[in-house]
């Protein structure tokens, strides 16, 4: 399953004319599939409460109308990513609905590249269990059929409701981290400002921003952060040079060999935070319905009881540590345990960034 490619993302960019999609968006942010077997065919607002959907549409419209995967009964990020389904603020998508009450603090970014959605609260509600540091989902995923299989996005953000490509969430049982990319150009396609190998790095590096936001519900314009693990490193002929951090992971083949990626040192900040502007604040967040008798499944299935700290499923399976989904950590230490939600970021040594690039975007990708 590993290969190796360089890619470089203008050639791909010119290659591909927008107008394929018959739409204004560029190539590579709207997704052309069809929705997951387990969803509406679109987007529904008023659909009736189900605290037992399987639905797994997500829709990110607004601070009082988003959603978020989280399990569908009581179980680590980390055991159910591929079978995750929608929970959403408002009655939509067939989905479940959050209860009021759940979020502490919410902010809501609007940006030229991507919606960013970043929260606190009681998300053991959503049936995370208390100390689940969570994990990462994204669209690709083992199977490459998205963690969750059939998780789609849509938002309504450009202007009308539409299923974007490439989307990422962090979630733990204190802590969200949501960001849909609804741009590219040449420079930041989609998928790198939705890029998803980053897994054990939490929130506040892979979507920069303020989150010092708990007791906050906060609508706000925000910077283009720079893509996760992109440090612009100087500027040639008026196009921007960029080093990239690879996260660093050992893994097995199916044959049985054993491989090792990413870079040695791990940063220890984005490139920047982006600043947000044009604040809204509002005092809460409340959809009104009183869920009483129809509260979620819970206490179902056996969790390992391993404090998972990230996603990575899109990962072959590791070696060292038995967590497949806590990739050897650049400290050297196997058993660091980063909070996938961000919030205990680990002290990492100085950044030393082995890939500088030139060229408008060429990364090596693994799959
Ligand atoms: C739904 O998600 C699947 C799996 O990621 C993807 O192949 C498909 O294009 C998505 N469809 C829509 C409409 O978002
Ligand atoms: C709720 O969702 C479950 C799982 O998709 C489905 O089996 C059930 O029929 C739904 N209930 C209602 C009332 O729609
Ligand atoms: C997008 O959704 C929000 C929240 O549901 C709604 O208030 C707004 O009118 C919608 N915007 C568009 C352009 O449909
Ligand atoms: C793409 O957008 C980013 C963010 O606004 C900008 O810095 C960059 O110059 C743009 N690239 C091109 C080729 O316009
Ligand atoms: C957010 O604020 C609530 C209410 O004060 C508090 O209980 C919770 O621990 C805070 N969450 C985090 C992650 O700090």
């Amino acid at each position: 399953m590993l290969s190796f490619a360089f890619i470089a993302l203008a050639a791909l960019v010119s290659t591909t004319p927008a107008s394929a999609q018959n739409t204004n968006f560029p190539p590579g942010v709207l997704a052309t599939g069809t929705q997951g077997i387990t969803n509406p065919p679109q987007a529904t607002m008023g659909t009736p409460i189900n605290q037992t959907s399987m639905a797994r549409l997500l829709s990110v419209n607004s601070i009082d109308d988003f959603c978020l995967f989280a399990p569908p009964t009581l179980q680590d990020i980390a055991d159910s990513e591929t079978f995750e389904v929608a929970w959403c603020t408002q009655p939509r998508n067939n989905a479940r609905l959050i209860p009021d009450g759940t979020f502490t603090g919410v902010s809501f970014l609007k940006t030229d590249f991507y919606v960013q959605v970043m929260g606190y609260g009681d998300l053991t509600k959503l049936n995370i269990p208390a100390g689940d540091f969570g994990g990462e989902l994204d669209p690709h995923g083992a199977l490459g059929d998205g963690n969750p299989v059939g998780g789609n996005v849509t938002s309504n953000i450009t202007g009308s409701d539409q299923s974007f490509a490439e989307w990422m969430l962090y979630i733990g049982n204190n802590q969200f981290c949501l960001r849909v990319c609804t741009n590219a150009n040449s420079t930041y396609s989609a998928a790198f400002m939705c890029w998803h190998e980053l897994d054990e790095m939490g929130c506040s590096f892979v979507m920069p921003g303020n989150y010092n936001i708990n007791g906050t519900f906060e609508t706000c314009e925000a910077e283009v952060a720079y893509p996760p693990g992109w440090y612009p490193t100087a500027t040639v002929n008026g196009t921007p040079v960029f080093s990239t951090f690879a996260q660093r992971f050992t893994g097995t083949l199916a044959g049985g060999s054993v491989y090792t990626v990413g870079d040695l040192a791990t940063p220890t900040a984005p490139a920047m935070i982006p600043s947000s502007s044009a604040c809204t604040t509002t005092a809460t967040i409340s959809n009104g319905i009183n869920l009483a008798g129809t509260s979620p499944t819970s206490g179902a299935s056996g969790s390992s009881g391993a404090t998972s700290n990230a996603g990575g499923t899109t990962k072959p399976t590791a070696t060292g540590s038995g967590s497949a989904s806590n990739p050897s950590s650049t400290s050297g230490s196997s058993s660091t345990n980063s909070n996938a939600a961000g919030m205990n970021a680990q002290i990492y040594p100085m950044v030393t960034l082995v890939s500088v690039l030139t060229g408008v975007a060429a990364v090596a990708l693994f799959h």
